[in-house]
């Protein structure tokens, strides 16, 4: 997006912000009125919240803003991202940043390719009593329990693929009876399975061995002697594929290493 679209995509919001109703939320118990269309993220730091942890991406991808809520006369406790749900009338809410879970330490250099490995690591994936909570309580739709039923048959390629989506939140560790640290077993298995199992990718090797020459090095070596300035100014007049560019575009530029 061009820098004038930007800055009037960012006003538009500005201008929806500030007409948009309040509703009241709590937040930790405390109540405060804030606009209607603000994601859970977004309100708190309208009420006066400044995010130094639990927050990263912004955009639903790096998992550091689990929250839980509930809303009025509703039991269910319900679950999001901060930074991708919408405020709702009354919603209690809280944050959760980081759930505890067991992480097993392993030399990954020395892991075959065996799920034994994975039950010597995580003894305590047969305490799974099937009950579904962990998938109930996903963002991101991973059939949680399925991937730890596959773990437990030693399909890691069956566990490392359905747990793909997987943001490494931790809400599944939070509602498991079993006491399991699903989030990182589904790690372990998609590690086991990208290192040990999947095929090798040729154009991977040939983009290693492009980042290791003498030409790429020396173009980084520019780079870091860069200052700030000249960074940016780089950064903004790089090429940038066109959003609705098909998938035979190509840069017009082609002197990068
Ligand atoms: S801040 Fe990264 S998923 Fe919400």
């Amino acid at each position: 997006m061009a820098d004038k679209e930007r800055t009037e995509t960012i006003n538009k919001k500005e201008a929806e912000t500030e007409e948009a109703k309040l509703i009241p939320v709590y937040v930790m118990g405390k109540r405060y009125l804030v606009p209607e269309t603000l994601t859970i993220m977004k309100a708190l730091e309208y009420a006066g919240y400044q995010f130094i942890r639990g927050c990263g991406c912004r955009g639903g991808i790096c998992g550091a803003c689990a929250t839980v809520y509930r809303k009025p006369g509703d039991y269910h406790l319900r679950v999001g991202l901060a930074c991708q749900t919408v405020v709702e009338p009354d919603m209690y809410l809280t944050q959760i940043p980081f759930y505890p879970a067991n992480r097993a330490s392993y030399d990954f250099e020395k892991l075959t390719a065996g799920p034994e490995e994975i039950f010597k690591l995580y003894p305590e994936v047969f305490r799974c009593i099937a009950c579904n909570s962990c998938t109930k309580v996903c963002p991101m739709d991973v059939q949680v329990m399925d991937v730890i039923s596959a773990v437990k048959q030693g399909n890691i390629e069956r566990a490392a693929t359905l747990s793909f989506s997987c943001i490494q939140c931790g809400l599944c560790v939070s509602r498991c009876m079993g006491e399991l640290p699903q989030y990182h077993i589904m790690q372990l298995a998609r590690r086991i399975y990208g290192s040990r199992i999947a095929p090798r990718a040729e154009h991977l090797n040939e983009a290693v061995e492009v980042a290791k020459s003498e030409k790429c090095q020396q173009a980084l070596q520019k780079l870091m002697k860069s200052d700030v300035k000249q960074l940016r100014e780089l950064y903004k007049s790089r090429e940038m594929e066109p959003e609705m560019a098909g998938e035979d575009w190509t840069p017009a530029k082609h002197d990068y290493p």
